[in-house]
């Protein structure tokens, strides 16, 4: 079984208008369970294009989308959310954290919008924040935070509901050498012990080679 597969995936914009845009033009992409593929290529190639394709924040015009087998690529918007909540974890470069919201209250959203308890809530909450390391931090918001914590209360928030896909959408742009290095550390110990697979756009050749397999990107295809 894949863990995402897409075949001859399209998606094209502005259609039948003068400023038709292809961003991705036949992309054919199988990926394991438990694989980490890294995502590299120019501005404007396709790659958050294509991340956002596998992590049903948008359709494909033409082809298909496998998310552990199941074909995702004609569902409804909410029937994306639920595939999105249950079995993905997207982080981005700009943590995309709610500012109003406590850290420990960003990382409860998604558990609560799958319905869970509110015990096993507070628990898993709490334990994800002890293992990004910011235990004793859970109740300072966003603003409060350096860009590093900021980004692992987003991967703990991606984490909630234990998904088995990691999408990460240029992790470390927004971040020092050496607080990116750790973020890396932090997914690449969920793909290699935990055995997530993990799927990651970068502009950093360095954190690309870490990973079993580079797809590289041009004019929306792979090359
Ligand atoms: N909603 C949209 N309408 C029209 N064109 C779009 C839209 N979204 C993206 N595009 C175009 O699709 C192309 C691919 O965009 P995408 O964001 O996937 O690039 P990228 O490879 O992630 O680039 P970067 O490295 O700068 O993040 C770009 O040329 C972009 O302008
Ligand atoms: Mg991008």
């Amino acid at each position: 079984m894949s863990s995402v597969k897409l075949e001859n995936v399209k998606r094209f914009y502005n259609i039948g208008k003068t400023n038709e845009f292809r961003a991705l033009k036949s992309i054919d992409l199988a990926i394991d369970k438990g694989e980490f593929i890294s995502i590299i290529g120019p501005s404007g190639s396709g790659k958050s294009t294509l991340l956002n394709m596998i992590g049903c924040l948008d359709t494909p015009t033409e082809g298909k989308v496998y998310i552990e087998d199941s074909d995702v690529s004609k569902l409804n918007s909410s029937e994306r959310a639920k595939i999105r909540r249950e079995r993905i974890g997207f982080v981005f470069q700009q943590f995309n954290l709610i500012r109003s919201l406590t850290c420990i209250e960003n990382i409860e959203l998604p558990m609560e919008f799958a319905g869970t308890g509110r015990d096993e809530m507070i628990k898993r909450s709490q334990k994800l924040l002890d293992i990004m390391g910011l235990g004793d931090k859970g109740n300072q918001i966003p603003s409060e935070m350096s860009g590093g914590e900021q980004q692992r209360v987003a991967i703990a928030r991606a984490l909630a509901n234990n998904p088995q896909i990691i999408l990460a959408d240029e992790p470390t742009g927004n971040l020092d050498t050496k607080t990116g290095e750790k973020i890396m550390e932090v997914l690449i110990d969920l793909n290699r012990n935990e055995n997530k697979t993990l799927i990651m756009v970068t502009h950093d050749n360095e954190i690309a080679d870490v990973a079993d397999r580079i797809v590289r990107m041009q004019d929306g295809k792979i090359v």
